[in-house]
């Protein structure tokens, strides 16, 4: 088991700090080793990658090479080419649709779900909107919360050319069958698209067991520095897909008359990247690996067990997705009857210092198929502990009588 106090002392956010931190859903602290990593990257490197013929370049470089190896190894792809390092997961669901877009052999339908977070529903529709090769549909979510294996079923057919959907909602905690769900795309001849963000922070994916075609996350959700995405790619399926920006590195040969784009992943990484980031993810990967992924995901369902066990017992408070007992991401979604979201948030917050979420997570549809106007959201990571569950539980109760509840 993880050792919550040890842990805490490695994120400066957060150490000595009142601050109950239970929004890592939408991003997570940072431990030092990271924020270090990142500064000796300015302090001790400072230059850019591939472009320098002097030793200093070549340092940076295969820093940077050495965290798409290890990106690679911690999700099971067969090779670093299958490794492209974007801006963050919405990035590297839009250079998809982009790509699919221009596959010049590729028209029907792209299905999504009504559980997936706006990035990985808008550059679909776009892409669909601004063609009329692809038209979007969704894939229905049951009233548990579950995805509609019937509809999904009823929906997919031979003309489909991707199923996105995300591994875990970010706002019900639902977890997908993602291997059947990749079996049922292929057998119809689609893509699996798998939008990783809430998945990849709690648990170990494997792209070659789960058989996907690309995977999707961030890095700041997972202890990991901003402004770094990734898009994991099936490498004979990259090689086919058309480049979505031009700009230096990803281009081999430009003359007037003729250009040859690089090989891949360098093909999708225009300019110059965020190089420190880069660098510094391996030091995130190292962290992870040391808590170790299947301590990571007791911590995180334990935590997420006594939320659902505790909120329950709160008169007027009901919550949101798959019941107790099921798989579930780290999060709990719920209302309080007679409270807005915004209002219990903020509430939280000058009671006794709790973040959470509240609003539509950049999720309307799921909102709109429950027939809910917002939620609030409570999401756990390896420095959260169970005595601060209990200060949520408490904060609420306390905010009920202030606010004027439903008793
Ligand atoms: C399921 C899911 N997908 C995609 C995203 C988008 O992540 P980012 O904003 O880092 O691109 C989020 C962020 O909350 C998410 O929860």
């Amino acid at each position: 088991m993880l050792d919550v106090n040890s842990v805490r002392d490695d994120f400066p956010a957060l150490k000595n700090q009142d601050l109950i931190y239970l929004d890592n859903a939408a991003t997570s602290m940072t431990p030092e080793p990271v924020t270090r990593e990142l500064i000796n990257y300015y302090h001790e490197l400072g230059t850019s990658v591939y472009r320098g013929i002097y030793k200093r370049a070549e340092e940076t470089t295969n820093k940077f090479e050495y965290t798409r190896r290890k990106t690679a190894d911690f999700i099971g792809a067969e090779s670093s080419r299958e490794i492209v390092f974007t801006k963050n997961c919405t990035e590297s669901l839009n250079i998809l649709a982009y790509s699919l877009h221009h596959w010049k052999d590729r028209n029907g339908k792209i299905l999504v779900t009504e559980m997936d977070h706006h990035s990985n529903i808008l550059p679909w529709r776009i892409m669909a909107e601004s063609s009329n090769r692809f038209q979007l549909e969704y894939v229905r979510v049951n009233r548990e919360g579950q995805l509609d294996m019937e509809d999904l079923e009823a929906k997919l057919s031979s003309n489909s050319v991707a199923l996105a959907f995300p591994a875990i909602s970010n706002v019900i905690g639902a977890y997908n069958p993602v291997k059947k769900l990749t079996d049922l795309a292929h057998e119809n001849g689609a893509l699996a698209v798998v939008d990783g963000a809430q998945w990849l922070p709690h648990r170990q994916f494997n792209v070659r067991d789960y058989n996907v075609d690309f995977l999707a996350f961030s890095a700041h959700k997972m202890l990991g520095p901003t402004g770094l995405g990734i898009l994991y790619g099936k490498e004979e399926l990259l090689e086919q897909m058309p480049p979505p920006f031009g700009g230096g590195e990803m281009v081999r040969s430009n003359t007037k008359t003729e250009v040859t784009w690089n090989e891949v992943p360098q093909k999708f990484e225009a300019g110059t990247p965020p190089i420190a980031q880069i660098i510094a993810f391996s030091k995130t990967l190292s962290y992870l690996n040391k808590l170790g992924m299947s301590s990571i995901r007791k911590h995180v369902n334990k935590l997420t067990a006594k939320a659902l066990r505790e909120l329950e017992k709160i008169p007027g408070l009901k919550i949101f997705g798959p019941g107790k007992g099921e798989e579930r991401g780290g999060l709990v979604s719920f209302n309080l009857e007679g409270v807005h979201p915004h209002d219990l948030a903020a509430a939280l917050d000058s009671l006794d210092d709790i973040a959470i979420r509240a609003g539509l997570h950049c999720a309307q549809p799921l909102h709109e198929a429950m027939k809910l106007n917002a939620t609030s959201r409570a999401s756990f990571y390896v420095y959260n502990d169970e005595a601060e569950i209990d200060r949520l539980v408490d904060a609420i109760k306390e905010a009920k009588n202030v606010l004027g509840g439903e008793k």
